[in-house]
């Protein structure tokens, strides 16, 4: 069992902040949520407190992300083993709005995560007419430092490795989505993607109508990816941080180890396995540089 079940947000420093915020709120379709004294935002999809955290800076970074601990664990058991694996865990009281307590952890190769049991409900609504994502559904990083990182989610969180394409990406799960972890193993430390999911494959065809009437091109897609089979679309946002929408994910099933049959599955059972660097399934090209972000 996972010791986290949700990917609950990512944390951005933003160097572009008007246009960015603007960005998520006019055009995404967030709500804000909760402003601080030095101008971080904190952005709901609909439901939770947060979703997306913004902070202005003289650069753009990913700060961090949010996890929700498995009920049960506890914040105190928690920070104790992250010690125990000579990790530096601080234990924070009221440092963000909409959660109370939190474990912030230095991960490896310079990753930072906070993990927390509760998080508010404030549950501002979903927006119709926007982009307007059902939920934050994975981020993929690049880092210098891979293996590292990947052990860390398998073999301390409890991660299920779901797939790799080449050398290049690996996959990793704490739920029944395909992946919720993407770390692509080259000498960078950055976010490659952060994706969103969509409520059907309709929806993608209105978010890139709604995205383009705001300016706003989509760069590849939709098309269906292999590892996944999640049919995704990518654009930028105004701080160039490279945004996925997906639709159609593959639903894994951990007691199996192997993912719920679909009709564009080339295996049967599609247990997780090694695919080679090809991202579409369709084989469409992509029109930048996937491996850079
Ligand atoms: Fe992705």
């Amino acid at each position: 069992m996972p010791k986290v079940f949700e990917l609950g947000f990512v944390a951005l420093a933003v160097a572009d902040f008007a246009r960015t915020r603007d960005y998520y709120v006019d055009t995404f379709g967030t709500t804000e949520v909760d402003r601080e004294k030095d101008g971080t935002v904190y952005l709901s999809l609909g439901y939770h407190h947060h979703d997306i955290v913004l902070r202005p800076a003289d650069g753009k970074s990913l700060l961090h992300l949010g996890y929700q601990l498995t009920p049960g664990i506890g914040l105190d058991a928690f920070a104790k083993d992250v010690r125990a694996l000579g990790l530096k865990a601080e234990r924070k009281t009221d440092s963000q709005p909409g959660i109370a307590e939190l474990v912030e952890v230095e991960g490896p190769a310079g990753n930072v995560f906070q993990f927390y049991e509760t998080i508010d409900a404030p549950a501002p609504g979903f927006k119709s007419g926007t982009v307007s994502p059902l939920s934050l559904g994975h981020v993929a990083v690049i880092s210098p430092e891979a293996g590292k990182l990947i052990a860390f989610y398998r073999d301390f969180l409890g991660f299920w490795e779901t797939d790799w394409i080449g050398d290049l990406a690996n996959f990793l799960t704490c739920s029944y989505e395909h992946h919720v972890v993407n770390i692509v193993n080259a000498p960078l430390s950055k976010v490659h993607h952060i994706a969103f999911q969509l409520q059907d494959n309709s929806h993608q065809f209105r978010a890139a109508d709604r995205l383009i009437a705001d300016g706003v091109p989509t760069k590849w897609g939709p098309s269906r990816h292999t590892a996944g089979h999640n049919v995704a679309a990518y654009h930028y946002d105004p701080d160039k941080n490279l945004i996925e929408l997906y639709t159609d994910m593959d639903v894994f099933v951990p007691g199996l180890g192997m993912c719920q049959p679909r009709p564009w599955h080339e295996h049967y059972p599609m247990k997780p396995r090694r695919w080679d660097p090809q991202f579409s399934a369709w084989e469409v090209e992509f029109g930048f540089d996937l491996a850079q972000g």
